[in-house]
């Protein structure tokens, strides 16, 4: 499963692209408001520290005006990921963007049949929000698995993104059923790489090395 930070805050994407596990980064006009940057350059600035896509959301609501963010949006990078909401004009826009070889994420699916949908339009990747789908009384996980049925049964190419990740129970079952990818804020990301068991571990391994009165460099 590829893991993508969910943020705009350039130092984290740099402390978690050293660790050489950072697939890519998704952004939404909440996080690019979060860190108080301006849009283009911030984007700019991500797509030079990461190789993988860097998603970058067009904000009109209307066809012509989300192509028109896009061509601007899309001369960022190479690597820039261009998303779309999933509504029938954000759908005409994937389908007219990957058509012409740009990379799409259709955001805020909060169903299979929308999933479908993007699929059927084309997307690069579809974005299905499972902490606010839980927050809302539903199950997220449900439709991860949903839609990677209904993916698997007619082999479409889209690539599902977890998003809304809240926490690591999400990324354990993400990667469980088979998702392509998941995105995390960094928070989030850095607490899969601990326990208590490892931290207690590395405690009794260091007292005992100390009492050897050795050491290796
Ligand atoms: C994904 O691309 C979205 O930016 C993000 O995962 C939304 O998460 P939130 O529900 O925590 O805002």
């Amino acid at each position: 499963m590829k893991f993508f930070a969910d943020t705009a805050e350039i130092d984290d994407i740099k402390e978690l692209a050293a660790t050489g596990l950072l697939d890519g980064v998704t952004t939404n006009p909440s996080l690019i408001h979060k860190s108080g940057r301006d849009f283009m350059e911030v984007t700019k600035e991500i797509c030079g520290i990461v190789d993988g896509p860097v998603s970058a959301e067009v904000v009109a609501l209307d066809h012509a005006t989300m192509m028109k963010e896009a061509e601007v949006l899309r001369k960022i990078a190479d690597n820039v990921c261009i998303k779309v909401p999933l509504t029938i004009d954000g759908l005409k826009t994937c389908k007219a963007l990957t058509g012409e070889g740009t990379m799409v994420n259709v955001t805020l699916c909060f169903s299979a049949n929308q999933a479908l949908l993007a699929a059927k339009a084309g997307a690069t990747f579809v974005s299905p929000f499972v902490g606010r789908h839980d927050d809302n009384g539903f199950d997220g996980m449900d439709l991860i698995r949903d839609i990677r049925l209904i993916y698997d049964n007619y082999l479409f190419d889209t690539e599902i993104l977890v998003a809304s990740v809240r926490h690591g129970m999400h990324v354990l079952e993400a990667a469980k059923i088979g998702a392509d990818v998941m995105t995390a804020p960094p928070v989030v990301i850095r607490a899969l790489f601990k326990h208590v068991l490892t931290d207690k571990g590395i405690e009794g391994f260091l007292a005992d090395w100390v009492k050897t009165g050795q050491s290796i460099v």
